[in-house]
């Protein structure tokens, strides 16, 4: 099995060279490898606090040592979420899953993307995407949402939740599926995915409502109507497991405010941003990933930050405005410790990267050796 090798010699945990397949069935790489110690190239592990350190911050009432973590998406396994764990990524988010299998888009899926600075989440740019990795800072994101059956997945997702070391916390993300039931099959298949994994004991839930490839047209956390139902009958079998509803990024305070007059009551927190969508083409000006439909893909990574910071500082907003009592989970573009801090001061009360967590597998042991921002 290749995998490739990136930034003067540091491997990624999740090879974006190779198929989502044979991440799951060899990764992960690099520093998070079983044999990471001769993995020299990693670099210096930067200090870290002590394994007996008590943990003393919390999220979502379950006691953490540092709310930093790892978002859905590059922990596909519990192998993954074990490394993650062993790194100082003290919140891990197993990758989402549905009901059903469901076969991932074709090879690649990661591709680096050019950007000439932050992108403007009000706009859908056209961007140069190749597999110039090694120097990439944002990439594409762009799977489908695969899953395993849950035959599969869940005995695996028990074994992540397990993996979880004091004031640590593994997050089981999920969602529906459309299928041909209509809309009270959609509801019932989200609430389904959620018993299974609270079955597999995950302590802390997160509902993907902005799946940009669902194939639906326009993002299920835009439909507010249909987002608080579903919010509604998942809380209404989970009960008192906390449930944290993933958001992309709003075009309008307008369509924010109505989506969290109609679900803060409902559930525990809310994690943004998933991706920023733009049109990615090669240098020629061709599609620059296979297949119909995906002219257009998600973007994550460091030109991504401002849009998630400012997402944040919505959220804690309106949180302050309304006396709410929600969490804030910062997602999008932190590549180092000050994206960190910049989340925590707009408002965050938990912080994940993918991204940077990617290019910078030792991430949670940089944040782990500083205190954490207030
Ligand atoms: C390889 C990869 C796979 C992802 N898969 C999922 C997923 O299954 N579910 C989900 O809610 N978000 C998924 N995401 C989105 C991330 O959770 C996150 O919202 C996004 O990447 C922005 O964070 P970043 O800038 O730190 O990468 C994925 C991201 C990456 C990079």
């Amino acid at each position: 099995m290749r995998c490739g090798t990136y930034r003067g010699g540091v491997t990624w945990f999740y090879d974006p060279r190779a198929t989502y397949e044979d991440n799951l069935a060899h990764g992960p790489f690099g520093a998070f490898a079983a044999d990471a110690g001769a993995d020299a190239d990693a670099g210096p592990s930067p200090a870290v606090a002590p394994a007996e350190e008590l943990p003393t911050l919390s999220f979502l009432g379950r006691p953490v040592c540092r709310p930093f973590g790892i978002p859905a998406g590059p922990l596909v396994n519990a192998a993954f979420c074990e490394a993650a764990f062993a790194h100082a990524f003290d919140i891990a988010v197993y990758k989402t899953v549905r009901t059903g299998a469901h076969p991932s888009h074709p090879f690649p899926n990661c591709l680096a993307v050019r950007t000439a600075g932050p992108l403007d989440p009000g706009r859908l740019d056209t961007l140069v995407a190749d597999s110039a990795l090694d120097a990439a800072r944002s990439i594409s994101n762009s799977f489908g949402v695969p899953s395993r059956d849950p035959d599969a997945w869940q005995p695996d997702m028990a074994r992540a939740v397990a993996a979880a070391g004091a004031g640590q916390v593994l997050v089981g993300s999920f969602q529906g599926t459309r299928g041909p039931g209509g809309e009270d099959a959609y509801v019932a298949d989200h609430v389904h995915a959620a018993a299974l994994c609270v079955e597999a004991g995950a302590p802390v839930l997160e509902m993907n409502l902005s799946c940009p490839n669902e194939g639906t047209g326009a993002l299920l956390c835009f439909d507010t109507r249909l987002v608080a139902r579903i919010a509604g009958a998942v809380k209404e079998e989970v009960g008192d497991v906390p449930l944290v509803l993933k958001l992309a990024h709003f075009p309008t305070d307008e369509a924010l405010d109505a989506l969290l007059r109609a679900t803060s009551p409902l559930v525990d927190g809310y994690a943004a941003i998933n991706t920023v969508p733009a049109r990615l083409v090669t240098d020629e000006g061709r599609p620059a990933l296979p297949g119909r439909g995906r002219e257009v893909a998600g973007v994550c990574g460091e030109a991504i930050a401002p849009a998630a910071l400012a997402m944040v500082r919505r959220l804690a907003a309106w949180r302050a405005d309304a006396g709410a009592g929600f969490a804030i989970v910062g997602v999008g573009g932190v590549m180092d410790t000050a994206g960190v801090a910049a989340h925590v001061a707009a408002g965050a009360d938990a912080v994940m990267s993918a991204t940077g967590a990617m290019i910078d597998p030792l991430l949670g042991r940089r944040v782990a050796a500083v205190s954490w921002p207030r």
